[in-house]
């Protein structure tokens, strides 16, 4: 790890309409700090108490580090409060999810419809040995079902592993053994830019390294259906068809385990995290009524898929909780063009869109023309989640997006983090760069290795100091990784992100910590020279790594996609280490740019540097599953 280092701050700040931080479930930020600071335990326990539980907790945190356990002895069902609890209200008939395919077609499930959907599905897995405990693999295109399983699976207390669609064979095998899952859910195929994925093909080459897996749940769309395996293989439809109509949910320790879920991210092997009931609904549930203000009337849509942390937090247990509509759609953002997600929020009158910066500068490189087509009147919160937002992209998204009328929540936090740690809250002052502050509810700060905070203005490493509802609990058969989190700076959860504070406490995100670029002594983040980058007007995206250098230790270099329009050229190169050299000093200017058609990513949309340096140094890049095509 590297030592502290000095980050130039440059502010500028929006301040919102009063009248919406009036409205909001935290009308003040720094009322509700202060309270969640003065005493913890309450702070959660009175939010504990907004949602249903079978048994009340003894205590609410037991602390014996580095391992936490939430309202102890407390008993529950996730689904009993994202279900149960609606249908016997007003909610009943309300939509929960509605859904959208690739063509257009849509799907409508209201609060009642999938609680009777699920229990039919949870009878179902059951009818297959699927009990409390058992762990299944969850590989499914973006479709109703998909929620349905993972709810299904929380409704038995079986643990879920959701597998994203877009992932191969190998990937899925690893982390169907890795979770020793004896049951499959999967589709015959999912549909992407107009082509057919095969995922059941997959499942079944997969499965010829994973004996552990009985039996594969096939959910059929395609025409004409395939034929299935009868010794290995059943049909979702009929199955879920015979299936008894009634399914009480289970009774759940609040630290059972609720679901794994793996994690790579841009570096190192895949681990698998594992989530526990209680905390992780006290959790998400608080985090998406007030970090999106959810009201009665709101229709939220967050982009990701279920099978990210993003979807498990944020379309499905928050949300539902909340008792929201969500709205989710199969496909991409650019297909069939780049007014796609617009003219969605249009159609169905979206009021709270979540995305990831990597889509907002997709969407920017391709022009204000697409949003400007469709009303977009109806949103009224906007965030961002999976990156840094630059400056540049929250510029667009607020103004071109949200008419500069909506709050822009730029979230940070991780799937082992579980909910939101740091964002802006609704009605506070917005500061392009940075993410904002630590939610009521969390302790955050930015250190030096040693665990001591740095002023204002200096790098560090972004810490979390005390335990929190929804975080990890260990990772799946590696405890000793565990560990690590909180092992690595004594006493604190080091996240591995670089950050810097200013003087209220706002926090800059400046990438991974492994990110970072040593310039002639200089600490470099890649993600202060990328958004420097991408503040061009003919940049659209950029990745930047260090490459060694005998006389400078490291020097930088630059992998540039340009905006639909931009002209690669030695006279681009030299304006653009111009401008960096103007916005971030001589240290930081790139030894090289190189244009790209695209960058590598992560199937969820994250730039894979470690790709980009293997390829530049003629070095293994080791693990790639998680990089997109
Ligand atoms: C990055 C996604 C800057 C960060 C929820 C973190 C962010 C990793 C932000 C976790 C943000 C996430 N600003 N960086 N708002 N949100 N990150 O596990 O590096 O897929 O550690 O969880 O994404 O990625 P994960």
């Amino acid at each position: 790890m590297t030592e502290t280092f000095a980050v130039k701050l440059e502010e500028k700040c929006y301040l919102p309409d009063p009248r919406c931080k009036a409205a909001a479930w935290t009308p003040d930020y720094t009322r509700a700090y202060q309270e969640f600071m003065h005493d913890p335990e309450a702070f959660w326990d009175q939010v504990a108490h907004e949602l249903d539980w079978f048994e009340p907790w003894d205590r609410v945190l037991e602390w014996n580090y580095p391992y936490a356990k939430w309202f102890v002895n407390g008993k529950l069902n996730i689904t009993y409060n994202c279900l149960d609890r609606h249908v016997t209200s007003d909610r009943r008939d309300k939509p929960a999810v509605i859904w959208r395919g690739e063509g257009g077609e849509e799907r409508r499930l209201t609060y009642d419809g999938l609680y009777r959907e699920v229990m039919r599905c949870a009878n179902a897995l059951a009818g297959l040995g699927v009990g409390k405990g058992d762990r299944v693999c969850i590989y499914m295109p973006l479709v109703p079902e998909q929620i349905v399983a993972m709810l299904a699976c929380a409704r038995l207390g079986a643990v879920h592993s959701v597998v994203f669609g877009g992932f191969g064979a190998g990937a899925l095998a690893m982390r169907i053994n890795d979770a020793e899952a004896k049951v499959v859910i999967t589709a015959d195929v999912g549909y992407r830019r107009g082509k057919t994925i095969p995922l059941r093909d997959i499942v079944n080459e997969a499965l010829t390294h994973a004996p552990c897996v009985e039996k594969t749940v096939v959910f059929r769309r395609g025409t004409p259906a395939v034929d299935l395996d009868p010794a290995r293989e059943v049909d979702y439809a009929d199955l879920v068809a015979r299936a008894a109509p009634d399914c009480p949910a289970e009774v759940m320790d609040a630290e059972d385990p609720l679901f794994i879920l793996y994690t790579s991210g841009s570096t190192g092997a895949p681990k698998g995290i594992v989530h526990t009931c209680g905390g992780y609904m006290v959790g998400t549930y608080y985090t998406s009524r007030h970090d999106f203000d959810i009201k009665e009337s709101d229709i939220l849509w967050c982009t990701a898929d279920p099978g990210w942390i993003t979807g498990h937090s944020y379309i499905v247990y928050g949300p539902l909780a909340v008792g929201t509509t969500v709205v989710i759609a199969e496909g991409t953002p650019d297909y069939p063009d780049p007014g796609a997600y617009w003219r969605l929020v249009q159609d169905l009158g979206v009021t709270i869109f979540y995305t990831a910066p990597t889509a907002i500068r997709m969407f920017m490189r391709h022009g204000d023309a697409w949003p400007a087509k469709y009303d977009l009147s109806t949103l009224r919160v906007l965030g961002s989640v999976g990156e840094p937002l630059n400056p540049e992209a929250f510029e667009w998204y607020y103004h071109r997006i949200g008419g500069g009328e909506c709050p822009v929540v730029d979230t940070w936090w991780q799937t082992e983090t579980g909910m939101h740690v740091v964002t802006t809250m609704i009605g506070e002052a917005m500061k392009p760069g940075f993410a904002g502050r630590a939610i009521p509810g969390a302790v955050v700060d930015v250190v030096d290795r040693t665990g001591k905070p740095v002023p204002p203005g200096t790098g560090g490493f972004l810490v979390i100091r005390e335990p929190w509802p929804a975080m990890l609990r260990t990772v799946h058969g590696n405890d000793a990784r565990y560990r690590t989190y909180w092992e690595t700076i004594p006493g604190c959860y080091t996240a591995g992100d670089l950050a810097v504070k200013d003087e209220e406490g706002y926090i800059m995100i400046l990438g991974r910590a492994d990110d970072l670029i040593v310039v002639a002594g200089h600490n470099i983040g890649t993600a202060e020279v990328e958004s420097a980058l991408v503040s061009h007007d003919a940049v659209a995206e950029a990745a930047v790594i260090g490459k060694p250098d005998a006389l400078k230790g490291n020097v930088i270099k630059a992998f540039v996609t340009l905006r639909v329009g931009a002209n690669p050229g030695d006279a681009l190169t030299d304006e653009l280490a111009r401008h960096v050299k103007k916005s971030l000093g001589p240290v930081a200017v790139p030894a090289e740019i190189e244009f790209m058609d695209r960058l590598p990513k992560t199937r969820s949309g994250k730039i894979m540097r470690r790709v980009l340096k293997a390829r530049e140094l003629g070095m293994d890049p080791g693990d790639i599953s998680t990089l997109e095509e």
